[in-house]
């Protein structure tokens, strides 16, 4: 690996906090993403989003751990700076702690990432400590955990009222207790989403949680404006790749129909 590349590590996580510098994560699935995106940011998260973005399922829950391995070893071929972290899917890791150290196992021996990523607070917190002391990364996620949408009745801001409020600080106290690396906190009204944050040693990556976490994450497909119609009040679009696309193959499809495409210079002696 040439002198100038610095790939971050697992502790340079804490290291940032501490610092006081703001970390960026953007979901990846695949390997040419990976490599527009290494090194620009500091994870590469291989969120069980992929079920709904690019599977186009409803939800997070049918997620495989066979998939996720997929799409987070194309991650691992692509990038060499950033951090890369997966989403253990629904029931690969709720069922008992042996079977989540096999099941993160998997993940880090075939695919070459860093970590794993899993939902939930207190009733994660002996899953959490068993992997962490297993040599497994952990980052967790609090708050809005999709896994449980059925539960949760719907994607809303969660820790609304004293009692989820105090719920939420309860849990992630014991995602760093157990020894989490960092954790997501998803749909939280921005004061407590800061309160969590001065809260822990561990860096917060907040997403639709303020500005006051430690750091940010967004789905990348959505950032890039490209899927239509998802306009949730935090997600900010850098780009609008969805026309562009779209523009590109409409321009694709009339140059065939008038024969402009392939020219000459497309074409072979
Ligand atoms: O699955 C995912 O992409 C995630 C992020 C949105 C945090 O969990």
């Amino acid at each position: 690996m040439p002198d100038q590349l610095k790939p971050l590590t697992v502790p340079d996580l804490r290291e940032a906090k501490a610092q006081g510098r703001k970390l960026a994560v953007l979901t990846c699935y695949d390997a040419l993403f990976a490599r527009l995106l290494d090194g620009l940011v500091d994870v590469l998260l291989v969120g069980d989003s992929v079920n709904q973005v690019l599977a186009g399922e409803d939800t997070t829950l049918s997620a495989s751990l066979d998939q996720m391995i997929y799409h987070a070893r194309a991650v691992h071929r692509g990038s060499r700076e950033s951090l890369v972290f997966v989403d253990l899917p629904f029931l690969s890791y709720q069922v008992t702690v042996e079977e989540a150290i096999r099941n993160a196992g998997r993940v880090l021996k075939e695919t070459g990432a860093h970590g794993v990523k899993l939902e939930g607070g207190e009733t994660m917190a002996a899953t959490i400590r068993a992997l962490v002391r297993a040599g497994i990364p952990v980052m967790g996620h609090i708050g809005l955990t999709p896994q449980s949408i059925h539960q949760m009745g719907g994607y809303r801001v969660q820790g609304r009222g004293p009692e989820a409020h105090d719920r939420l600080l309860a849990d992630a106290r014991f995602v760093e207790e157990a020894g989490a690396c960092s954790v997501v906190l998803e749909l939280l009204p921005a004061a407590l989403a800061a309160e969590v944050t001065r809260l822990l040693a561990i860096p917060t990556i907040g997403i639709g949680a303020g500005a006051g976490c430690d750091g940010q994450v967004l789905v990348l497909h959505d950032m890039l404006g490209l899927n239509e119609g998802f306009a949730p009040r935090f997600l900010k679009t850098y780009a609008q790749l969805a026309g562009t696309v779209r523009q590109a193959a409409g321009a694709f499809a009339a140059d065939v129909r008038a024969g402009r495409y392939p020219g000459p210079e497309h074409s072979f002696e």
